[in-house]
């Protein structure tokens, strides 16, 4: 802890940077639709507060109708907040006119769930019309158009129709599309939720891409967690219209603090009591019973051998139940589900000793 500074003087230690503008950000953000004849109004979002840092890609998960497209949507202006104020780079948005919104809209490209390209135009017409749009000379939109193509991997498919792509080619045409005016920021709604999981780890791979060498903030909304786990360097859980928690995506995963992030979560980082254990374990221990423990591991940890150091240590026989290993954002992350001998004392040296090689051991029950 540094000292407090005293009036006048100035803190040797503390230089003073100001922050970057966060690429976009919600201040109390609220949206409400009008109801349909004679339907109640709808509050789509209520005291949205967040920010996407510059650089960063941040993924937005929530289930059906939590209000994740309306998120979205105030970004490009397609829909306008009720209250509250939208920023992006620190310009204040909420308030522009439709040509202003025209002019800002060139700042951000938008991928779709369902592509949206034109089945009338060849996929270099795709990609050019955004710069077509924006009154941009022949000559250069061919040069333009063919290094967005060559990026996403289509260069040999210029002059086919959408009709003629298969579902990530055509998605790859939509990124490309999006990206013909420079954006700063893409914002994908649900853009490989049409796709095949191989597919989908392509298309993320290529937004990861995008991200990385370009620079291109991605503010991205999902349903699917593996999603968030790929790529997102940020996560922020949005139901009812109010975001219940955010933060890093690996301190998110590994620590979730609202139970619907725990649901989430643990589709992609829990391990499952196997099925021939299920009914069988008791919170009651009885003579003779095994301790059944689940262990995360996070970061370093996760790839120590720590069930030889467990056995080395102790002296007990570690029995391995259930695992997995996997990466969260790129940091190594494991769960395993072991038993031991439920006797004291060795119970409770396992349960020392796992503390102290800084490993999170739960305790499920016993089984016999
Ligand atoms: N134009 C509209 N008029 C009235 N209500 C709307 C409108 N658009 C969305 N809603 C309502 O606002 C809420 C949030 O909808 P939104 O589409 O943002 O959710 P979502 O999280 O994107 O859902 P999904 O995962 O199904 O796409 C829902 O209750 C929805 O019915
Ligand atoms: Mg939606």
């Amino acid at each position: 802890m540094n000292a407090p500074v005293k009036p006048g003087a100035v803190s040797a230690g503390a230089l003073l940077i100001p922050l970057p503008d966060p690429a976009i950000r919600f201040e109390q953000v609220g949206k409400t639709y009008p109801g349909r004849r004679g339907q109640q109004p709808v509050a789509a979002l209520a005291g949205i507060d967040l920010d996407v840092p510059a650089g960063s890609i941040l993924g937005v998960i929530g289930r059906s109708g939590a209000g994740k497209s309306t998120l979205i949507r105030l970004v490009n202006g397609l829909e306008r907040a009720t209250s509250g104020r939208i920023l992006i780079e620190g310009e204040d948005v909420t308030g522009l006119n439709e040509a202003g919104w025209r002019r800002q809209r060139r700042q951000i490209g938008m991928i779709f769930q369902h592509f949206n390209l034109l089945s009338s135009r060849t996929v270099f017409d795709n990609v050019a019309l955004p710069l077509e749009i924006a009154g941009t000379p022949r000559a250069a939109i061919a040069a333009k158009v063919e290094r967005l193509l060559a990026l996403v991997g289509l260069a040999d498919k210029s002059a086919r129709y959408p009709s003629e792509l298969s579902g990530g080619q055509k998605q790859r045409v939509g990124i490309a599309r999006a990206l013909a005016t420079d954006p700063k920021v893409l914002l994908c709604d649900e853009a490989t939720s049409a796709l095949d999981p191989e597919t989908t780890r392509s298309i993320l791979a290529l937004l990861r891409q995008v991200n990385r060498e370009l620079g291109i903030t991605i503010l991205l909304i999902t349903h699917e967690i593996p999603v968030i786990k790929e790529i997102c360097d940020r996560v922020a859980v949005i139901e009812g219209g109010r975001i219940v928690e955010q933060g890093e995506t690996f301190s998110v995963f590994t620590d979730p603090q609202h139970p619907t992030t725990a649901r989430f979560v643990e589709a992609v980082t829990g391990v499952e009591v196997p099925a021939h254990l299920e009914g069988q374990i008791r919170a009651e221990a009885r003579d003779g019973d095994s301790l059944v423990l689940r262990i995360t591991f996070t970061g370093e940890n996760a790839t120590a051998p720590v069930i030889s150091r467990l056995s080395s240590v102790v002296g007990v026989d570690v029995n391995i139940l259930a695992g997995r290993i996997d990466a969260i954002a790129g940091q190594p992350f494991g769960s395993l589900l072991v038993s031991v001998p439920s006797r004291l004392p060795e119970s409770d040296a396992v349960l020392g000793a796992l503390k102290s090689l800084g490993l999170k051991a739960e305790v499920i029950g016993h089984v016999s």
